[in-house]
């Protein structure tokens, strides 16, 4: 086995050194003691054609995201996938630019949100089943009863092409901006004098999901343009790249009180948590990118060669135990199957690139939270 331990020896360096733990259901507007969050600070292009997401900068809440040259691409295949993944750092106030192309299909909807704890929400969302608008969308506090936050706008078909869809978020108004047009503003004091306008440090989250799926509410079906006729699919969202700039700059976002007004945010100065790693990325996946090409061959190849020396080992012990008796051999044959099982793990994560994907193995991932659309425009 000292092959294995060779192995796990090269590995080791590429493994994360603590798994941050960033993100709560904690309830700012009801609670004094929600965790402390990371700001970004800064600003930031994370550029997914070429560098799949360090996963200490995106969290995958849901399912699996899967990085090509084409970029993030999230893919409803079976019933009920939404793969969504989320940003462990917050921005208070910011812009937010991704390109996109959505998920075309009757009843999926492609989404990328800028969200708060405070359920402060900023929305573009894409329904699969049209192919001429792109929906705007805002909550305050998660407030759903009254109209008028929603907007949609027509354009060519976003699930044919990458647009560039960006959000400007101040303290004064919020904009939403197509291929460098700017096709909506929200100005404060008209989201309820303020009180309904997003406020609060907030993530950014991206993802699809079947709204159109037969166990969904009718009203939800029926906003999503129908219902998935998964058979027609599989539907994949795209993501080329994504840049965040934080319009504040500090290390840490904390709420001095349950009002949920900017003003109650105390910012700690200082470089981030995520700055550091964004810059300097030690996560599992961004060790494993940021290594030159050549180091990452010279590791797959040396997890190779550990694997031909652990087949050398494993043929000769078997002679030697073939000679030993029958029994024993068996007893070696079995040992021999689970050394090359456990050798064969550690390929397949290699060659998957680098064993960065986690989230969803062996546990049901959690359901993500949609708001209903009632009362939704
Ligand atoms: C990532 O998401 C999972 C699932 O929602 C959650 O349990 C975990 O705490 C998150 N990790 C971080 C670093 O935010
Ligand atoms: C992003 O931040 C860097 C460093 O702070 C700065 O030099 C650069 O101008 C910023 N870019 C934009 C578009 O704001
Ligand atoms: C797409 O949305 C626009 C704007 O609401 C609407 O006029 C059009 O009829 C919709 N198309 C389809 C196919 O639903
Ligand atoms: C996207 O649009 C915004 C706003 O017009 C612009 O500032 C930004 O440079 C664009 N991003 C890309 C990658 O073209």
């Amino acid at each position: 086995m000292y092959s294995l331990a060779f192995l796990s020896l090269a590995l080791l360096s590429l493994l994360p050194t603590s798994l941050a733990q960033t993100h709560t259901n904690c309830d700012p507007l009801t609670r004094t003691d929600c965790p402390v969050h990371t700001a970004l600070g800064t600003n930031a292009t994370f550029d997914f054609q070429k560098h799949q997401a360090d996963d200490k900068v995106w969290n995958t809440t849901n399912g699996k995201v899967n990085f090509t040259p084409d970029g993030a691409q999230f893919t409803i295949k079976e019933r009920l996938e939404s793969p969504t993944m989320q940003s462990t750092f917050y921005i208070l106030f910011g812009r937010v630019s991704s390109i996109v192309r959505a998920a075309p299909g009757q009843g999926i909807i492609s989404s990328v949100v800028i969200q708060a704890e405070t359920l402060d929400e900023i929305d573009w969302e894409w329904l699969g089943s049209n192919t001429t608008s792109v929906q705007s969308n805002y909550y305050g506090k998660g407030d759903e009863s009254y109209g008028g936050r929603g907007g949609i706008h027509d354009m060519v078909d976003p699930t044919a092409d990458y647009h560039n869809y960006t959000t400007v978020w101040t303290k004064e108004k919020l904009e939403w901006w197509l291929d460098g047009n700017i096709i909506r503003t929200l100005k404060y004091e008209d989201a309820k004098d303020g009180t309904r306008f997003p406020q609060t440090p907030s993530t950014v989250r991206i993802g699809i999901w079947p709204a159109g799926d037969l166990q969904n509410p009718d009203g939800v079906r029926e906003w999503a343009g129908g219902d998935v006729d998964y058979s027609k699919g599989p539907f994949t969202m795209t993501v080329r790249s994504v840049y965040v700039e934080d319009f504040t700059s500090g290390a840490t976002y904390a709420y001095g009180d349950t009002s949920g007004n900017w003003q109650s945010i105390i910012v700690t100065q200082g470089e981030s948590e995520a700055a550091k790693e964004i810059y300097t990325p030690h996560g599992v996946s961004g060790r494993w990118n940021a290594l030159p090409k050549t180091t990452r061959i010279a590791i797959i190849a040396s997890s190779l060669g550990g694997l031909a020396l652990v087949l050398l080992a494993m043929t000769w012990c078997c002679i030697r135990q073939r000679r030993a008796g029958k029994k024993e051999r068996i007893i070696a044959d079995a040992e021999f199957a689970k050394g090359e099982n456990e050798l064969m793990d550690y390929r397949r994560h290699m060659q998957n690139g680098g064993f960065a994907m986690q989230g969803g193995v062996g546990h049901a991932p959690p359901q993500p939270v949609y708001h209903l659309p009632n009362n939704r425009f």
